[in-house]
């Protein structure tokens, strides 16, 4: 089978880029791995997409070139993808910070990726494994394991946690003059991630940016396990500062470590050793309440008086912790690792910005391969950013293949 454009992945990024050039006149294929497409797309937000934000600054994402994802956010903004939403009549609502969410549910924006692409005839084609690309004069070749639509029923319903290879499957190969690859990162291997968009990089001749779990919690040691374990479901904002690193919003104990949008936006930035330091009372000026309690000669417990301003239980423990209570706005923790790929929402690193154009994301080394969405080594932060960096790399491709 022959495109203009192979697309490898039927996610965020795919789909966009798939209608996006295909409006544009161009033949589009789009090959997943999955039975179906767009499964990120469903499970986040919780099941309501946060597709976008308000106020999407180069600053919001990272990357070892910043400068990198600055070209393609301009020119495929926020508000473009707000309109697409609007023609749809999609209900969304601001919930936080910019943070833009569907009403009532992810399908919707789902639903509208794939009504585009069947109004601009997109093909796409499920139970495709892509095994690899080559490419010869003028073509990639990319080579695939389909496994038949009659087989699926069969494999979910298997005991064995490793079927058996569908014998009626088989290899095929399709031909294309561009090839996009879509093929997302490592987070959640249960909906389809794979190493694929990596290797395919690599075997052109590009750098990868060493792919770790992003946007995840953060887990203690086992001794710092049952220590801290008491606090597990206590919530409540703070100040958390990592080096040059300062960021502000909820936190929450688990029974393994730290989570909470404050603690998952600091693993965009937390290395291995690097201690943490919590300000538990962001809004209180604490120095100025103790003095005034000591003035006061108020014999409250301390415990009882912080727990003014912090969860009761947490201010129990705090206490205990230490006999300084001044140090809980500069309160030191050290947790020893990230959690890993199953829970992280993103990955940060990928496919190095060295080698690819930031105006049209084709490789520098080889014209025709682009590289588009969380594949690429630019990460964004908590709150609809890395929705909006797949719709904004995925435009400047369908721009750029445009008739
Ligand atoms: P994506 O992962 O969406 O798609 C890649 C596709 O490629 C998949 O369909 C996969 O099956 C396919 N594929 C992989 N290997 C293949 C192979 N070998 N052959 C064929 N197909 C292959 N972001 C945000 O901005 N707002 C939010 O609310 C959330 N919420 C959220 C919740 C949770 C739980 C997670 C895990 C993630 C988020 N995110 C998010 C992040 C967001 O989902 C993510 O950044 C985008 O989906 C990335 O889009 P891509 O198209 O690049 O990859």
């Amino acid at each position: 089978m022959r495109a203009d454009v192979i697309i490898l992945g039927a996610g965020a990024a795919g789909l966009f880029c798939a209608f996006q050039t295909a409006q544009r006149g161009r033949k589009v294929l789009v090959l997943e791995k999955q039975a179906r497409p767009g499964l990120k797309i469903l499970i986040s937000g919780g099941g309501r997409c946060n597709f976008t934000n308000l106020k999407i600054d180069p600053s919001d994402f990272t990357s070892q070139n910043p400068h990198f994802c600055k070209s393609a956010l301009a020119r495929y903004t926020s508000a473009d993808f707000i309109a697409l939403v609007e023609k749809h009549e999609i209900a969304y609502h601001e919930k936080y910070r910019g943070q833009l969410f569907c009403n009532h549910s992810s399908k919707e924006i789902l639903n509208m990726l794939l009504s585009e692409c069947e109004k601009a005839s997109v093909q796409i084609l499920y139970n495709v494994t892509v095994r690899s690309v080559e490419k010869n004069e003028d073509s990639f070749q990319t080579t695939c394991s389909i496994i038949p639509p009659l087989c699926k029923g069969r494999l979910a319903k298997s005991t064995s946690p490793s079927p058996p290879p569908y014998k009626g499957g088989g290899t095929r190969v399709f031909y294309s003059k561009n090839l996009v690859v879509a093929t997302g990162g490592l987070s959640y291997k249960n909906l389809g991630a794979t190493d694929l968009g990596y290797r395919i990089a690599e075997s052109f001749g590009h750098k990868i940016i060493s792919p770790q779990p992003a946007l995840t919690p953060l887990l203690w040691s086992k001794k710092d396990r049952d220590h801290w374990r008491t606090l597990a479901g206590v919530a409540c904002p703070v100040q958390v500062k990592m080096g040059d690193v300062c960021e502000s919003d909820d936190l929450l104990f688990t029974h393994t470590g730290l989570s909470g949008p404050v603690i998952l936006r600091a693993t965009l930035h937390w290395k291995k050793g690097d201690p943490l330091f919590i300000n538990f009372f962001p809004q209180q000026d604490l120095p100025s309440l103790l003095k005034e309690k000591k003035d006061l000669g108020n014999k409250t417990l301390m415990k009882n008086f912080l727990s003014k301003w912090i969860p009761a239980r947490l201010a129990d423990f705090l206490c205990n912790e230490t006999g300084k209570p001044e140090s809980l706005q500069h309160f030191e923790v050290n947790p020893v690792s990230v959690d890993g790929f199953d829970k992280a929402e993103v990955t940060s690193g990928g496919v190095s910005t060295d080698s690819v154009s930031s105006k049209t994301m084709e490789s520098k080394h080889c014209p025709g391969l682009y590289f588009i969405g969380e594949v690429m080594d630019v990460t964004g932060d908590l709150g609809g950013y890395n929705f909006q960096w797949a719709w904004a790399s995925a435009f400047a491709v369908a721009e750029s293949l445009g008739v």
